[in-house]
């Protein structure tokens, strides 16, 4: 990987609120998924949402880029309220990168194509800019020398730092991710965490939802823990990890630790 250039832009104006969710309510018909979640995220901090399955995770970083709906509250990036639809909506998205679990890639386009289709039609950008730009992103991701190749040719590992690569293309004021790392052989977590923390160091603002309790220790700013769709404890990793505060979080911690 190269040194040099970031990956993200630096820290010098980190702090003013760049996410915020006010009394986020969400249901699946009867079922309630989000329960008056309120949490800010400010610009550069790495917030690390940890918590038992079907807490509430993935819906909560969903709502963030508005691939769900919410039934009552706000969400604003960067001070606005999320659009509903249409044109504003695209360009929200194109504001909030988001890498899931499974490499999403576009399989029947090459890694470039990957990287540089949404520049070129979302950003307007040119063909030779974009093209710049994915170069430079796929560089500094580790991929670079596989830019030719298709998606299926690619290692998981692999594939999901193209993915890194690809949602950085749109030049994000926030990156989600969403447990990036499980869908991945054990020898390939690493290079995408290594990835990641690279990210962290660099300003990006990040959201990340994952069970990598070293990754969160090491990168967060502060850890989210939630449970029946609610936030329980928000603290930094040393008190999240050291001092839990309630039992749901205890009891979560004590499961994932002795594995
Ligand atoms: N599209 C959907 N329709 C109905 N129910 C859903 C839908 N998506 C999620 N749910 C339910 O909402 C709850 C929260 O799910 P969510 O995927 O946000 O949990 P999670 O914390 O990400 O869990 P995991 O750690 O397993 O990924 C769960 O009970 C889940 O079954
Ligand atoms: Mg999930």
């Amino acid at each position: 990987m190269r040194q040099p250039e970031t990956l993200a832009t630096g820290r010098s104006d980190a702090g003013y609120p760049l996410v915020e969710l006010s009394h986020v309510d969400k249901h699946y018909d009867k079922l309630h998924v989000l329960k008056d979640i309120n949490l800010t995220v400010n610009k550069g901090e790495v917030l690390v949402v940890v918590g038992p399955s079907g807490s509430g995770k993935s819906t909560m970083c969903r709502t963030i880029n508005r691939l769900e709906t919410i039934d009552s509250g706000v969400i604003r990036v960067d001070g606005k309220p999320l659009p509903q639809e249409g044109k504003e909506l695209a360009n929200l998205r194109a504001e909030v990168g988001m890498v899931f679990q499974s490499f999403n890639l576009f399989a029947n386009k090459t890694i470039l194509e990957n990287v540089t289709l949404a520049p070129i039609k979302v950003r307007h950008m040119d063909k030779k800019e974009a093209e710049d730009l994915a170069m430079d992103l796929l560089d500094r991701v580790g991929v670079a020398s596989q830019a030719g190749k298709m998606p299926s040719q690619l290692s998981g590992g692999q594939q999901q730092r193209v993915a890194i690569a690809r949602a950085l293309a749109m030049r994000p004021k926030v990156m989600l991710f969403d447990e990036p790392t499980s869908a991945l052989d054990p020898e390939m977590v690493n290079e995408v965490l290594d990835v990641m923390v690279e990210l962290a160091h660099e300003g990006m603002t990040m959201i990340c939802v994952t069970h990598e309790m070293g990754f969160a220790r090491k990168a967060a700013d502060r850890i989210v823990f939630m449970a029946d769709g609610r936030i329980l404890e928000s603290g930094t990793p040393d008190e999240f990890f050291d001092h839990p505060k309630t039992d749901r979080a205890k009891d979560f911690l004590s499961k994932i630790l002795t594995h």
